[in-house]
């Protein structure tokens, strides 16, 4: 067989995607920092023969993983007609623990997406523009995956400031100022259970939700002023941005039927004691959540020292087994 590896990294919004229309088009722009030691490597084994996927996680096989990766290939039949003439192998390993509680399918199906447009491109099969084109194929395996293809930032949907910007695909974004291009981010593993809340139900949650409309608006104003603030160096700005677009997000899930609360009381005691830090320090400590309890911290480099001081000393209580997960704002996926 022949073989293909990608690394894909992890990546975490700043404006959040939160709704959706088929087929995974964005009911609103995003924009995330991709992060550098959260990410999922993935080798695709391939012959010629007729569409036989056997998956591996980690060594072991996973067939589980098999109902996800068809729908993928189903919605990919566009842009990889030959998956069905191949059989094929996929091993995938995650650089984060499985339990973490981390979502692994924006890496994985990134991941996966970038090997598959490696065998087209082996297979001679034109390729106009490759990251473009894996970005449109991992969008169609998780939405959020869309964004996992550039460093140091990634933005999806149409958006009136981002030139050439996409709903159905993301573009890198790095018209920032260089304190954003090392930006920190410790991940507090709050709650290490399973998903409370698919990705599925939860966009589902927008339709027809009381504040849909805006919220969606929202979100245009909040990423414009974001990038604004990102280019300036305005720290504070960006904070504030920042914190808003998680706490939204959560709003969104409380406020919905069904309804959902999915922060834990550890989360809401970490976001008081940052509050508190901050007011009593001055130092740039912000938090953004994503669909789940755990929180990540956002900060520059050159706080880095004090910053880990102060988790260790206030926040480590609130992780589960006191763990927490230590990266940064990455350049994107690698190919091994
Ligand atoms: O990509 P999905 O369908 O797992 O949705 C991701 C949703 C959030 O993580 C909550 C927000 C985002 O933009 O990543």
């Amino acid at each position: 067989m022949k073989e293909v590896t990608w690394k894909s990294p992890s990546n975490i919004a700043l404006v959040k995607y939160w709704g959706k229309y088929p087929v995974q088009i964005p009911a609103n722009p995003s924009i995330s920092f991709t992060l550098s030691a959260a990410a999922t490597t993935t080798t695709l084994k391939y012959a010629p023969g007729n569409g036989q996927i056997e998956v591996f996680l980690e060594g072991v096989s996973t067939p589980s993983f098999l109902p996800k990766i068809k729908t993928f290939l189903e919605r990919t039949a566009e842009q990889f007609p030959f998956a069905g003439t191949l059989d094929m192998e996929i091993h995938t390993s995650n650089s984060f623990p499985h339990s973490s509680g981390i979502a692994s399918s924006a890496s994985g199906m990134s991941a996966l997406a970038l090997c598959l447009m490696s065998v087209k491109q082996a297979l001679g099969l034109p390729v106009e523009n490759f990251f473009e084109e894996a970005s449109e194929a991992a969008r169609l395996g998780s939405g959020s995956g869309s964004r996992s293809v550039y460093g140091p930032l990634a933005a999806w949907g149409t958006h009136r400031d981002i030139t050439g910007s996409s709903d159905r695909w993301a573009v890198a974004y790095d018209d920032v100022a260089d304190v954003f291009k090392s930006f920190q981010d410790t991940i507090l593993l709050v709650d290490k259970g399973e998903k409370v809340v698919s990705s599925t139900v939860g966009h589902g949650l927008m339709e027809g939700h009381t504040y849909a409309e805006a919220r969606f608006a929202q979100a245009h104003t909040n990423q414009s002023e974001l990038l604004t603030c990102m280019r300036n160096g305005d720290i504070e700005g960006f904070g504030a941005i920042v914190e808003s677009e998680a706490l939204t997000l959560h709003a969104m899930m409380m406020s919905s039927r069904p309804y959902f609360i999915l922060m834990k009381p550890n989360t809401l005691k970490v976001i008081e004691a940052i509050w508190a830090f901050r007011e009593k320090t001055g130092n740039p400590l912000y938090f953004t959540l994503d669909a789940g309890a755990n929180v990540h911290l956002l900060y520059p480099k050159s706080h880095k020292d004090v910053i880990l001081q102060f988790i260790d000393s206030d926040l480590r209580t609130f992780c589960k087994d006191g763990s927490y997960l230590c990266d940064e704002v990455g350049q994107g996926p690698k190919q091994l």
